[in-house]
């Protein structure tokens, strides 16, 4: 399905499943996940070139809700809580597997999940978890390895090997990405139209 990416709306914050928005049965549901600070909220902008669209911050713990986003009335983004973030009330802290699995499941016109690592970091414990659950619920997901800017070209392809040989899947996309020099943008977009029903 092609988009044209420009009209864009915020729909709602959310926790549980009541309290999701209604999404029409021809739209295709994309969850965006990751560590804290690790560029979800920086993404959906950098997909949609909208940079007032999701709230960013330098300050790791800004999303604590599910924000719901919808894209040319065909596509709807959820901007998942980040984890790994000590700082976050203790209530999302605690309940934060429960918001997230309840999504999850609740979620049926989920296509595809953009799983975020940092590419500068090695996945930890809490990455390879989530990753371990995304096997679990069979959801397909492509990995995006963020803030390609901050690393040079000799080292991208280093950083890419090192983080793929941490973790125990295979055969799933891989795409670099900065948001700040636009980097993958326009095929990340030819990515998700391709997952996107009509
Ligand atoms: P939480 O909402 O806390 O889970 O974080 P998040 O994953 O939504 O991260 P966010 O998009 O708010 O970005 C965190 C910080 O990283 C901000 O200061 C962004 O400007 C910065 N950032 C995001 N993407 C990039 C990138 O591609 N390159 C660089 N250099 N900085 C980035
Ligand atoms: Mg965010």
């Amino acid at each position: 399905m092609k988009l044209a990416w420009n009209k864009t709306r915020f729909m709602k914050s959310a926790l549980w499943p009541e309290e999701y928005p209604k999404i029409s049965h021809h739209s295709s549901q994309i969850a965006i996940c990751g560590r804290s600070n690790v560029g979800k909220s920086s993404l959906i902008n950098e997909l949609c070139a909208n940079n007032s669209l999701a709230k960013t911050s330098k300050t790791p713990g800004k999303t604590q809700l599910l924000n719901f986003f919808e894209i040319d009335e065909k596509l709807v983004f959820v901007d998942l809580p980040g984890y790994g973030f000590a700082k976050v009330p203790e209530r999302v802290q605690k309940d934060w597997g429960k918001i997230i699995t309840n999504f999850l499941e609740n979620a049926p016109q989920l296509a595809l999940i953009l799983f975020l690592l940092d590419i500068r970091r090695t996945p930890n414990k809490e990455d390879l978890e989530f990753l371990h659950w995304l096997n679990h619920y069979q959801i397909p997901f492509i990995l995006v390895l963020t803030k390609a800017d901050k690393v040079t070209k000799n080292e991208l392809a280093a950083c890419q090997k090192e983080i793929l040989s941490q973790l125990p899947y295979e055969g799933f996309e891989v795409l670099v990405h900065s948001s700040k020099t636009h980097q993958g943008t326009i095929d990340l977009r030819k990515m998700i139209e391709a997952y996107a029903t009509t």
